[in-house]
């Protein structure tokens, strides 16, 4: 784990708008089009719950389809990454932030990727060149050694002894999920002034005296299923740098949580918590700014028990818990909330559209689980008097989530902190038995990609507009909208806004307009068209600026017409028969329909 001992040699006082301003700017005058960011959660990417690198939404292109902005992209991405959970609470772990991104799809590759960063880092930020350090990829039985990056950096200054070689795990990135785009990756890092007693100390060296700043990724290889290497159809380029951690770096600070994005909300807790516990701060600072950007994403997700509105819901409710270890009243997270929405208004429209959203539903959340936080705790305090061999029974674990609505993660948490473990497995026997019972289905979420199955999916996709269609047709509604999309090779699942349950009639009535539209043989049309066109033609989709301002819209005569990216079937015929395997409540006002294609 980095921590964020020393400060950097040279302090460059900047602000998070500042730098995301020169970054974008930096990028634009080299020709780069500026792209919005993406909604937080991912169209049909079946392997991950959400957007976690800038690359992420923009995996079709690596591939090889052309993007209707060009090939040279710049943005901002707000990105959720779960998998560190655990570790927020320290200097450097985030669930969200927000990643500077520059892209090239099959345009330049590492000479100019190279040069660019350079450029950036010690001409536009003023970082000197000798505080910085390189690694690149060593090289492997999949892909050569990457002396090419090498002697591009050290032909702008940077000497040998600054350039390290390092394997896989530290050089080479990707895919964003099991199978995609990927390659080796040169990052640079800032050393800063640590004294380390290790003779091989390298940025490998968890020592702190290397802190990365930027990833620039050669996306030359698409991963397979079966784990080998192909080469991509393009060279592409892709690079990241996390705006929170170079913020805090630059201006020295100890900690991310001492940047100005979190004084408003910092502010919050210094005022009002009794007791100053700097985990706790932590915890709940990054918990709520990812829930406000998780309740007020475009794709409007809420706390439910699937999914990522289950993510949501156990950082809302792990918040609740640590303003109760820091003794502060659950009214003022609220205002932790608001703080982040004034915080970030300016530069994410959307959390400033759906503040009355956020805040309803955020405000539902605190009461459901507040009430029953308190008995919980006593429940659980009382119940491990009585366990004589440290180990909660999955009972036990599924009680607490059944009747208290403690996530498993949290009644984890609590033991850990009392010496105990839990029976996860009987835990998840007990959900599994109770599931089974409620008939819910199961999720084969980690299985396959984006890039696999390729035409099976596209089809999918394809029969996900057409249901769309249908649903306006049906209730003579064209306010009903995409809520969610994720699509395997096996089926479609797809929410919208609807408020009750369909009937057996209606469902019928869709699939019957589905599979007509399926039999007439309907060509699927692709143009490519200015924002401001698609939307006076009635095309759906969300309009975001995720394309910018030309998009692609995909129309099927008579029966959809829709803003996106593909890939799409060429032709409705080619579908087979359409299937609605369920229908069932996504969250509060979405409905879910899980769907296939027979042949
Ligand atoms: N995808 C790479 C990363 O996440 C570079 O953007 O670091």
């Amino acid at each position: 784990m980095i921590k964020f001992k020393n400060a950097i040699k040279q302090k460059i006082m900047i602000t998070s708008n500042q730098l995301r301003k020169k970054y974008i700017d930096f990028f634009v005058k080299k020709n780069h089009a500026h792209i919005g960011s993406a909604s937080l959660i991912p169209d049909n990417d079946p392997t991950v719950l959400f957007t976690t690198a800038g690359m992420h939404p923009l995996v079709p292109y690596l591939l090889g389809e052309k993007h209707p902005q060009g090939n040279r992209l710049v943005n901002v991405q707000k990105c959720v990454r779960t998998g560190d959970i655990d570790e927020v609470g320290d200097a450097t772990h985030c669930t969200f932030f927000e990643m500077l991104g520059n892209w090239s799809l099959g345009d330049y590759f590492k000479k100019e990727s190279i040069e660019y960063s350079y450029e950036f880092l010690t001409k536009e930020l003023g970082i000197n060149p000798k505080d910085i350090a390189i690694t690149v990829f060593a090289g492997d039985s999949d892909a050569p050694k990457d002396t090419e990056s090498a002697n591009h950096w050290l032909r702008l200054g940077i000497p040998n002894e600054r350039i390290f070689y390092l394997d896989k795990v530290h050089n080479w990135w990707g895919p964003a999920g099991q199978t995609g785009p990927c390659g080796p990756d040169t990052e640079i890092f800032i050393i800063r002034d640590v004294k380390c007693d290790n003779p091989d100390c390298s940025p490998a060296c968890n020592c702190g005296k290397y802190v990365e700043i930027w990833n620039n990724v050669f996306m030359e290889y698409n991963k397979q299923e079966d784990g080998s290497y192909i080469p991509l159809k393009q060279k592409n380029v892709d690079t990241g740098m996390g705006l929170e951690r170079t913020v805090a770096m630059l201006n020295g600070n100890k900690s991310v949580y001492e940047i100005d994005l979190f004084e408003k909300a910092l502010k919050v807790l210094n005022n009002n918590a009794k007791i100053q516990d700097e985990k706790g701060f932590r915890i709940i600072l990054d918990h709520l700014r990812t829930a406000t950007f998780m309740l007020g994403d475009e794709k409007g997700i809420t706390p439910s028990n699937v999914d990522q509105g289950y993510v949501l819901r156990r950082l809302i409710r792990r918040a609740i818990r640590y303003a109760r270890v820091i003794e502060l009243d659950v009214s003022y997270l609220t205002d932790i909330v608001k703080a982040y929405i004034e915080e970030y208004a300016d530069f994410y429209k959307e959390l400033k559209e759906n503040e009355e959203k956020i805040i309803k539903e955020f405000e539902q959340e605190v009461e459901r689980f507040s009430k029953t936080l308190e008995q919980g705790i006593k429940r659980f305090e009382k119940m491990i008097e009585h366990i004589p061999n440290k180990i909660i029974s999955g009972q036990t674990a599924f009680r607490l989530y059944d009747t208290f609505g403690f996530p498993i993660e949290m009644t984890i948490e609590l033991a850990k902190e009392e010496g105990f473990d839990v029976d996860v497995r009987g835990y998840e026997q007990c959900f599994e038995e109770h599931r089974a019972k409620s008939q819910a289905g199961s999720e084969q979420r980690f299985k396959g990609g984006l890039a696999d199955n390729k035409e099976a999916t596209a089809r999918l996709h394809t029969a996900t507009h057409l249901l769309l269609g249908a649903l306006h047709k049906v209730f003579d509604d064209p306010n009903i909208q995409q809520r969610g999309s994720n699509i395997t090779a096996e089926r479609l699942r797809f929410d919208f806004n609807f408020d009750r349950a369909l009937t057996e009639e209606e469902l019928k009535k869709i699939e019957d307009i589905v599979n007509e539209a399926i039999l007439k043989a309907i060509p699927v049309v692709c143009r490519e068209m200015p924002i401001e066109d698609a939307r006076a033609e009635g095309a759906c989709g969300i309009f975001g600026d995720k394309y910018g301002d030309i998009v692609k819209v995909y129309s099927i005569e008579g029966y959809s017409k829709e803003l996106c990216g593909g890939p799409h079937a060429a032709n409705t015929k080619e579908l087979g028969k359409f299937k609605i395997q369920k229908e069932q409540s996504s969250s509060s006002g979405v409905r879910r329909i899980r769907a296939t294609l027979e042949e």
